[in-house]
């Protein structure tokens, strides 16, 4: 399917929960502010295989499912399973911050995972901890290593890039590429609901990292990807730079997001969302019909660099 402006539209981002064992400064408010989605207003696992049925046949050949943190919804290996045997998909992504996967990712792999995402700021404990407000980062370096024992690979690792906090280690996190499969992968820092990470850290543009970093050589983009490619010329993995404001890839967006409690969200920048309950509570052919609809809301690209107004949706009800 193509929407207005003849983008090709095959990916799906389902977000399975709003909640989370963590409680990172750039996504989440802290615990007690942070207002979690009621339990009756998230989509079964029903409806959401309702969803992403309706997506393949209309084009979507990926899922994505995030979160909040997705290994937390109970029973997700479930829906992992029947998402699966859905004709069409070709590719089911994870992205997490894989405190659950030394326990879950061989399961995962078995019910039909292809790669996961995970998301690691920082490799100083100390520091893991300050950012994720009380992460314990020895679970995510165990799942890391699940992981790539399960073959849930290549693994990308995510890393939002905030000025004064993990700026000392874009060097060390590069380095990691040269022995290792990793896709490392910087973020821009987005302003997105209401965390703030406080003065004390800011916002850093993946132009600077790459200033800094010359020995980085261009790779060929994955197709659709919103990412741009580097490598180190010896370097086993590669470097992927995600830079949302500084230089969008909105032209090459491919993808649509279904929220927890059953929105379609056309574009992660805008505040404009359309309700799936409803088209669920009539019929399989309204779900479709609804998907085909939202895909005319997409607009051409997104504008936070022109002051458009600020995202009301915090990142852990969105899932990125
Ligand atoms: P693969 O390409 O399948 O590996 O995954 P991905 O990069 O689409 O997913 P992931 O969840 O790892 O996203 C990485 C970062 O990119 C997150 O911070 C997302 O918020 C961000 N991102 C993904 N899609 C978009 C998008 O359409 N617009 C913006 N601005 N950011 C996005
Ligand atoms: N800006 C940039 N990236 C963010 N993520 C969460 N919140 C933000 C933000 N405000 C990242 C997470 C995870 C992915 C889903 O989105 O680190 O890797
Ligand atoms: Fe949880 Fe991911 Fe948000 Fe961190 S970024 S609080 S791990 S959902």
């Amino acid at each position: 399917m193509r929407d207005d402006f003849g983008r090709e539209i095959n990916y799906l981002r389902i977000s399975v929960t709003d909640r989370c064992n963590l409680r990172c400064r750039y996504c989440m408010p802290e615990a007690g502010y942070a207002d979690i989605i009621p339990r009756e207003e998230i989509l079964s696992f029903e409806e959401i295989v309702r969803v992403a049925e309706a997506a393949a046949k209309l084009g979507i050949r990926k899922i994505r499912l995030t979160g909040g943190e997705p290994l937390v919804r109970h029973n997700v290996v479930d829906l992992i399973s029947k998402i699966h045997e859905i004709e069409g998909i070709e590719e089911i992504g994870i992205t997490t911050n894989g405190i659950l996967l030394p326990e879950m990712a061989e399961d995962l792999k078995k019910a039909g995972v292809t790669r996961v995402n995970i998301s690691i700021d920082t490799m100083d404990p100390e520091k893991y901890k300050r950012i994720t407000r009380g992460g314990d980062l020895n679970r995510v370096l165990a799942g890391i290593e699940a992981a790539k024992k399960a073959g849930l690979t290549p693994v990308k690792l995510n890393v939002v890039a905030l000025g004064g906090f993990n700026e000392d280690e874009f060097g060390d996190f590069i380095e990691l590429t040269r022995r290792e499969n990793y896709i490392i992968r910087f973020i821009e820092l987005m302003p997105i609901g209401h965390a703030d990470v406080g003065d004390s850290y800011g916002f850093i543009s993946n132009q600077e990292i790459l200033s800094r970093f010359p020995e980085l050589v261009p790779v060929e983009n994955e197709k659709f990807s919103v990412s741009d490619d580097y490598r180190l010329p010896d370097g086993k993995g590669k470097v992927g730079f995600i830079s949302a404001l500084s230089h969008h890839f909105c032209a090459s967006c491919n993808k649509i997001r279904l929220t927890s409690d059953g929105k379609i969200k056309p574009c992660l920048h805008s505040n404009e969302e359309i309700d799936m309950k409803g088209p669920l509570a009539v019929s399989d052919e309204a779900v479709l019909e609804a998907l085909d609809r939202s895909i005319h809301h997409k607009v051409e690209h997104h504008l936070l660099n022109e002051g458009a107004a600020p995202i009301e949706r915090d990142m852990n009800k969105i899932g990125g």
